[in-house]
């Protein structure tokens, strides 16, 4: 179950696009509708009360008053509790939701009221959760026909839903999916009285927010034009009058789900007494307490320990949700976006090394033979959808992220014989970068590429790694930088496509060449490699490599698109390693330079800064502008500084520019870009939206979070640090920012939290503070130690620690500073495993604990302490 719940318990759930529980709603739909879940009680002498204060009367009368007096939300992981009063009946509520970790598509909503009166209150209980039923398409598409195709079942205990057909005018398809409510007390009595139709709910004249049955307490009489099938419908079901003494609570259970079974009974009485959703949500509890306590940080700050674990369930969370289905996600189909998929695994893979080498396998077959790819990701393993929209178009990005997040895996685990797992490419009309369609291809022929002869062509991980990251290096437009084509990483820069070039992406496709060559003299010296083999028409692009001039690279790729045109032949080439690298290896410094040198922008002896595009007019987008004032934005700096393009003196001069001139004054926040100014329709649909927000200068922490990575990456750990206190800051502002806990996409120029969990920014924050803050990651499956730990971080304490996983063993490294350094000041003393000195002086910022020893020292089953002492630093 996708499901979100605000303080009024508005939100949906769902299963997926096609089958909506709950009405679909969008951020705006959070205030404005009425159909949220609900739950009634009714009184003689004072009428209705909704127990969670979501009735027009107590709106009206509650609403900008003192409401807040009575109105409390707990939220844990990941269950989600409001605390309601009724002063006027002296009766609390404990309204709590949660979906249970298991296989069954089902929200558990227990209610439980208690008379902190002195009187008895007699009160009637009506449960209301209006039931949606079908495909989030018919919200606008046909929704009072689908309405007609609904039929309902009333069984004992609640009412079941189900379509007669999955209307789709494409090609309407059978439907088996059912949709019920189901209620009971706490000792299992079902309601006395249900009302399965919206219209005889709330009864002429009433709204979901009055609804007349319960208002009135009434029967609605049914006459013979009364019908409840072809209806909108609700679980609304009425239970027995109930007489509390004071003191005294009664407790009611609603199960609302989705299901191909025909048993609604039996997927009810899983849960229909107080025992077993008190285990449900128990077993809920501690599987997501288990996700989050993966990588476990302890600092001095529970706040900020607390909020961590919050932000390391979100790369879970964006998993399972896509970017769609919550209330600011409200475009998209679900699926995964390519970029999201691997980046996600950042943290996803740091939580389970072991378990995701399948998955990056399957995923390399979305690779297309012009280096683009399919960018929808599907449940299950290697299904990918082309673009969800059906439009053609290629991120430029998109090529450099899987080798990022291989490389971290075979880093972490050592295994660099993924690079020789052999995986398909994907295959659809789209051909050469979206500039060009296929005729020839026909759906029926499938998605993975043919060779000439019809069989389906493999290749290595490496080739595929290989031909994303070269095709895009070769792609260069008149300035010298890679192109931007339809956008980056911003995928609001979508107008640029035929002048536009990217600089922050040229440098990080520069890393990514370098990196390749890095891999292939591992390759060499590990496994005395001479040879890898990629098909033949391939070739041409690598001879293309020889190329010196910017003209030439293109003239070579339109040559190795004319080659595979009508396919590949299947055959493969040996190419020699020792050259290949060399020749990477200029080509990949050739990119740095480029931006380093013909990027950069001096401000004075002390600021400057990366100019990050050229627009479709050709034009530098970030300068010095005519009236003196600058522009420029944090993705330029962010992957200048990560790929090692930058010099020091440009990073100490980019950090005085980026703190002085990117600040947002109301917040404090580092925004993504200064005002792009004339840079519309030749640049990219972002700057359509108004300033301060979003990508057109946001605080965008996913692009921020990767700043805060670059700095540390090169050594910038206090200047990273207080990026990190920034977001971290914002985020928690609860007041300002409006959010239960975590990271959001970005925060407003209000400094409001938007587009709540699934970013970007949740698992390179985790990401950043295992691999560079606490410094702990993999080096070939040896163990690197690096702490880049600043004294603030110690507050009074003594000893940071995290808890996480290496070489499938669980380690807590501690660090201790007794002496309070900070970072700069320390270096590594002595360092113990499992209480056993292993070294008293290491004499160093780093240490490397190697694979064998890891082996040797390490044991399975059990919590390892490794504890290092920082001492004060020699030299
Ligand atoms: C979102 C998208 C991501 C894109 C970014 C910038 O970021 O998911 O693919 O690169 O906007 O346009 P996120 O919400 O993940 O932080």
């Amino acid at each position: 179950m996708k499901a979100s719940v605000t303080p009024c318990l508005n939100g949906d759930a769902k299963k997926n696009q096609n089958e909506f529980l709950y009405l679909p709603v969008s951020v705006e739909d959070l205030h404005n509708n009425r159909s949220g879940r609900n739950f009634w009680v009714y009184t003689k002498e004072q009428g209705a009360f909704s127990v969670v204060g979501n009735s027009a009367r107590q709106r009206a009368e509650h609403c900008f008053k003192d409401e807040e007096k009575w109105n409390k939300i707990e939220c844990g992981l990941l269950y989600h509790s409001l605390y309601y009063t009724i002063p006027e009946l002296k009766l609390n509520c404990i309204f709590t939701t949660f979906c249970p970790a298991n296989e069954d598509v089902v929200e558990i909503n227990r209610v439980i009221l208690e008379n902190y009166g002195s009187e008895i209150l007699e009160f009637v209980p009506t449960a209301a959760f209006p039931i949606f039923g079908r495909s989030a398409d018919n919200l606008r598409d046909h929704r009072h026909a689908t309405s007609l195709m609904q039929r309902i079942t009333l069984e004992e205990n609640g009412i079941v839903v189900k379509p007669t057909i999955h209307h789709d005018e494409r090609g309407h398809e059978p439907n088996d999916t059912s949709y019920f409510v189901y209620g009971s007390d706490e000792s299992g009595q079902a309601a006395v009285e249900m009302f399965p139709t919206v219209e005889e709910f709330i009864g002429k004249g009433g709204t979901l927010d009055w609804p007349g049955t319960v208002v009135e307490n009434s029967i609605p009489e049914h006459d013979m034009t009364y019908r409840k099938d072809g209806m909108e419908c609700i679980g609304a079901m009425r239970f027995a009058k109930v007489r509390l003494a004071p003191g005294e609570k009664k407790e009611y259970i609603i199960c609302a789900g989705i299901t191909e079974k025909e048993n609604f009974n039996k997927e009810f009485e899983k849960y229909n007494s107080k025992e077993k959703v008190e285990a449900a949500w128990k077993q809920n509890e501690e599987h997501w307490n288990g996700e989050a306590d993966k990588i476990k940080f302890q600092g001095n700050s529970d706040k900020f320990d607390g909020w961590l674990r919050w932000v390391s369930i979100q790369p879970v969370l964006r998993k399972i949700y896509g970017c769609s289905f919550l209330p600011y996600h409200d475009y998209g189909r679900g699926g995964r976006g390519w970029r999201d998929l691997w980046q996600d695994y950042l943290t996803l893979l740091l939580q389970n090394p072991m378990r995701v080498r399948s998955v990056f396998v399957h995923n390399m077959k979305g690779v297309r033979l012009d280096g683009s790819n399919a960018t929808i990701i599907l449940d299950g393993e290697g299904n990918f959808q082309a673009d969800r929209n059906k439009i053609s178009r290629v991120w430029m990005d998109h090529g450099v992220w899987p080798l990022f997040t291989l490389l971290l895996y075979m880093n972490q685990t050592g295994d660099i014989s993924i690079l020789d797992e052999e995986v398909s490419y994907w295959k659809d009309a789209q051909i050469e970068r979206a500039k060009r369609i296929d005729t020839n291809w026909k759906k029926e022929d499938g998605n993975s590429q043919k060779t000439k002869d019809g069989e389906c062509y493999t290749g290595t991980i490496l080739e595929h790694l290989l031909l994303e990251n070269l095709i895009c290096s070769l792609n260069i437009g008149e300035h010298g930088n890679i192109k931007l084509e339809d956008g980056d990483w911003n995928d609001q820069l979508d107008m640029a496509p035929d002048k536009g070039e990217t600089i922050p992406f040229t440098a990080f496709y520069g890393k990514n060449i370098c990196d390749i060559a890095d891999l292939l003299e591992i390759q060499i010296e590990k496994e005395d490699r001479k040879t890898i083999s990629v098909f033949e028409e391939m070739e041409v692009l690598l001879e293309g490599l020889k190329e010196k001039e910017p003209q030439k690279e293109v003239e070579v790729l339109k040559k190795y698109y004319e080659h595979i045109r009508f396919g590949i032949s299947g055959k493969k080439k040996k190419i020699p390693v020792l050259e290949l690298k060399d020749m990477l290896r200029w080509k990949g410094k050739q990119l740095l330079q480029q931006v380093r040198e013909n990027e950069w922008i001096e401000l004075s002896s002390k600021e400057g800064f990366f100019n990050g595009y050229y627009n479709n007019d050709g034009n530098a987008v970030d300068g010095i502008l005519g009236d003196g004032k600058l522009r420029f934005g944090l993705t330029a700096q962010t992957f200048s500084i990560m790929s090692g393009a930058a010099t020091d003196e440009q990073v100490q001069k980019t950090i005085h520019a980026v703190n002085n001139y990117l600040p947002d004054k109301n917040t404090g926040g580092i925004r993504l870009t200064l005002p792009l100014g004339d840079n519309t329709w030749n640049f990219g649909r972002g700057f359509a939206l108004i300033y301060g927000e979003k990508e057109n200068g946001g605080m965008f922490s996913h692009m921020t979070t990767m700043y805060a990575y670059a700095l540390y990456s090169r050594g910038y750990a206090r200047e990273g640090y207080q990026i990190i206190k920034s977001i971290y800051e914002l985020s928690t502002n609860t007041q300002m920012a409006q959010i239960y806990p975590g990271v959001p996409e970005y925060i407003s120029s209000r400094g409001r939290g938007m587009y709540s969990y699934v970013t970007g920014a949740g698992s390179w924050t985790i990401f950043l503070m295992l691999t560079q803050v606490y410094g702990i990651r993999g080096q070939l499956g040896d163990l690197l130690i690096e702490p880049k730990l600043v004294k603030e971080q110690y507050d009074s304490g003594e000893v940071l620690t995290v808890d996480t996983l290496f070489a499938e063993k669980e380690v807590c490294v501690s660090f201790y500073n007794r002496k309070h350094l900070d970072y700069g000041e320390y270096q590594l003393g002595e360092l113990s495993i499992n209480g056993e000195v292993w070294k008293n002086q290491i004499n160093s910022t780093s240490v490397v604990l190697h694979q064998a020893e890891l082996e040797e020292k390490l044991i399975a089953g059990r919590k390892n302490q490794i504890c290092i002492e920082l001492v004060e630093r020699k030299g």
